[in-house]
C-alpha cells in the first residue's frame, strides 16, 4: 500500500493524466484532419426500425431472466466464472458451454458438480472453438465477452452468427467504443452495429451499466414458415401481385 506522500504524488500524476487526456480528446478533429490518426473509430448509426422495439433492462443479469429455460447457452470469455454462475442460476440451461483461452482465474464454485453434465469447459481461442466444436444453428443464446478489440469481436460475431438458431439471441457485454477504466479503444459497438446494419438483426434488449459498460442483445430473425402454393395464389389475388411488407421480424416469444 502506498504511504501518504506516495498517495499525494499518485493523485497529482493522475490529475495530470486526466488533464492531458482532456486536451487530447478535444483535439480529435485536429488529429483526424491534420494527421489522419484517431484514438477511436465511430460506430455506424442504427436504423430506428432495428432499435425501436428493444426493451431496456436495469442490469445485465436481467437478460437471463428473459431467455427460455432449458436452452443451449454459450458464454464466450469467462475470467473467474462469476457471470457463468448467474447465467446458470437464472436461465437454468439444458447446456451451458464456457469458452476461454485462459481458465487460470476460473473458480467453478457452485458449478463444480455440473461440469461435464450440464456445464462444459472449452479451452481455446473463442472464434476457433465456436467454429470447430459446434454445428450450425446450435445455440439459443451466445453471450460474447472475450477479446474486446474490433477485430476480435468481429471474428467472434462471424463465428457466432452461424451457430445461433433462427430466433436465437446474440448478447454482447461492454457495448462501447472506448473503455474509460483502461483508456483504450474497444471495438464492440462498431462491430455489433455493423452486424445489426448488414444482417438486419434487431436489438431486443439493452442493459445498463453504471460506468457505461452496457450490454446489448440482438436477435437472429426467426425462420420464415414455408408457404403453400394456395397461400401464394391467395396473396397474389388480394394484393394484385404486389409483395406485402412484413410488419416485424420479432415473431418469437422473446
Ligand atoms: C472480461 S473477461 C470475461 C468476464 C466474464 N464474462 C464476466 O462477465 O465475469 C474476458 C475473458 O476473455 C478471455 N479472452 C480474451 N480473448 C480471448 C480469445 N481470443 N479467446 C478466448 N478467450 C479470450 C480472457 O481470457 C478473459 O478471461
Amino acid at each position: 500500500m502506498p504511504d501518504d506522500v506516495q498517495k499525494e504524488e499518485l493523485n497529482r500524476l493522475n490529475q495530470e493524466i486526466v488533464e492531458l487526456e482532456k486536451r487530447l480528446g478535444g483535439l480529435y478533429w485536429v488529429r483526424k484532419e491534420k494527421y489522419g490518426v484517431v484514438p477511436v473509430e465511430f460506430a455506424p448509426w442504427l436504423d430506428v426500425k432495428l432499435v425501436g422495439r428493444a426493451r431496456l433492462l436495469w442490469h445485465r443479469d436481467e437478460i437471463f431472466d428473459n431467455v427460455p429455460k432449458k436452452s443451449k447457452i454459450a458464454e464466450v470469455g469467462i475470467l473467474k466464472g462469476d457471470f457463468s454462475r448467474i447465467i446458470f442460476e437464472k436461465a437454468e440451461p439444458h447446456e451451458l458451454h464456457l469458452i476461454d483461452n485462459d481458465f487460470s482465474h476460473f473458480d467453478p464454485g457452485s458449478l463444480l458438480n455440473e461440469i461435464d453434465k450440464r456445464v462444459f469447459i472449452h479451452n481455446g481461442d473463442s472464434s476457433t472453438v465456436m467454429q470447430e466444436i459446434f454445428g450450425d444453428n446450435f445455440f439459443d443464446v451466445i453471450y460474447i465477452d472475450a477479446d474486446h478489440s474490433y477485430d476480435g469481436v468481429s471474428k467472434d460475431i462471424r463465428a457466432a452468427q452461424r451457430k445461433i438458431k433462427p430466433g436465437g439471441l446474440l448478447a454482447f457485454n461492454d457495448y462501447m467504443n472506448w473503455s474509460p477504466l483502461e483508456s483504450r479503444e474497444y471495438g464492440v459497438m462498431r462491430a455489433v452495429n455493423e452486424l445489426i446494419v448488414s444482417a438486419r438483426w434487431p436489438v431486443v434488449f439493452f442493459a445498463f451499466h453504471d460506468l457505461g459498460y452496457h450490454d446489448i442483445v440482438v436477435q437472429r430473425p426467426p425462420a420464415e414458415k414455408p408457404r403453400t402454393r394456395i397461400f401464394h395464389a391467395w396473396r397474389s389475388y388480394w394484393t394484385g401481385g404486389r409483395k406485402s411488407g412484413r410488419k416485424s421480424d420479432l415473431t418469437s416469444g422473446f
